[in-house]
């Protein structure tokens, strides 16, 4: 049974993904952050997060977010050319930059985006598709139009966030929404939402014990361990649990330090955001000293302050 780790722009890239796997090495499904359509096509370096030989052994699904027909057939067209046998559609994302074009959340309403998809789906059985949504822009009943079509098409799976668009990542999760959600999809229903420990994941899973798993952004981002302890059924020791979280950070600098030419500033912009949010795994003092690091000897300081 595999895990998905939610994309999450700016964190899950493919460095990111290559050294969870090496680390942590669970069955997990990788997502890229989500690729758009701009004017010239896809940007180099999104083409290169997706196919870059960091994505081995571990494989990645790219995910694209798109407003209309004509941007989503490039997409996919690009992606398939490129060599893609999985694709993931974002109906979900709430930044307004995106939904204001009618890309992610927005996109749920969309009623003849949807039928395109159906047709995109239809016409491509070689390519397993999936969709990762939210219930709404606005209101918590918009999925119901869209899942309509959905029923009608074979999709790997469905990964529901149960929030609208305007709550962002917070406020209450609507799980009754998510249960009703769950009841009248025909395709595999994965949840995502705000779960940090493994008692997270079985309290999921008692209520939904037809859920064919779950996805998980800031909890494994705070607690990388986190999906090899919800396997194993038991928490990590914290000495465990920050050993290799440690070791998974030295191989991202280590990388980034390699990679990036343009000096220690730009290695530290770099790293510095793959802690954001593990404030309470390191402790508060901790995590404020790395967010606050202006050089490398700082950085390495700070982290040196993390307790076993
Ligand atoms: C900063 C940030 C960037 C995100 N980028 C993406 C993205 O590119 N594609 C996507 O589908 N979701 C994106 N998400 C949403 C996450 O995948 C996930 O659905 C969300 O964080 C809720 O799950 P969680 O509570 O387990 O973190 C992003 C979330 C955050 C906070």
């Amino acid at each position: 049974m595999k895990y998905h780790l939610a994309p999450v722009q700016g964190h899950t890239d493919q460095a990111y993904r290559h050294f969870h796997n090496m680390v942590y090495n669970t069955q997990i499904e990788y997502y890229t952050p989500f690729i758009r359509w701009e004017k010239e096509g896809v940007r180099k370096r999104d083409m290169a997060d997706a196919f870059g030989e960091l994505n081995s052994p571990q494989g990645v699904v790219p995910q694209i977010i798109f407003k209309n027909e004509t941007e989503l057939r490039n997409l996919v067209e690009t992606l398939i050319e490129a060599g893609a046998k999985r694709i993931d559609l974002n109906m979900g994302c709430p930044f307004p930059l995106q939904t204001a074009r009618g890309r992610g959340a927005a996109a749920i309403c969309n009623h003849s985006l949807a039928e395109e998809i159906a047709k995109i789906v239809n016409s491509h059985p070689e390519i397993n598709f999936s969709v990762k949504m939210r219930l709404g822009l606005k209101e918590e009943n918009e999925w119901e139009n869209l899942l309509e079509i959905l029923n009608t098409i074979p999709l790997t799976h469905i990964t529901l966030h149960p929030r609208i668009a305007r709550q962002q990542y917070g406020g209450e999760i609507n799980i009754e929404a998510f249960r009703r959600f769950v009841e009248k999809s025909k395709n595999k229903v994965i949840y995502n939402g705000d779960i940090t420990s493994p008692e997270d994941v079985e309290d999921i899973k008692l209520q939904f014990p037809e859920l064919e798993n779950v996805m998980i952004g800031r909890g494994v981002l705070g607690r990388p361990s986190l999906f090899n302890e919800i396997s194993e059924g038991k928490e990590w020791s914290r000495e465990e649990r920050i050993d290799k979280m440690l070791e998974f950070h030295r191989l991202l600098l280590r990388h980034y330090s390699n990679t990036l030419i343009g000096g220690e500033h730009q290695i530290l912009s770099k790293i510095k955001p793959f802690w954001e949010y593990a404030e309470e795994e390191i402790g508060r003092k901790s995590w404020k000293s790395i967010k606050k690091a202006t050089n490398m000897a700082k950085y390495n300081s700070a982290v040196a302050t993390i307790m076993r």
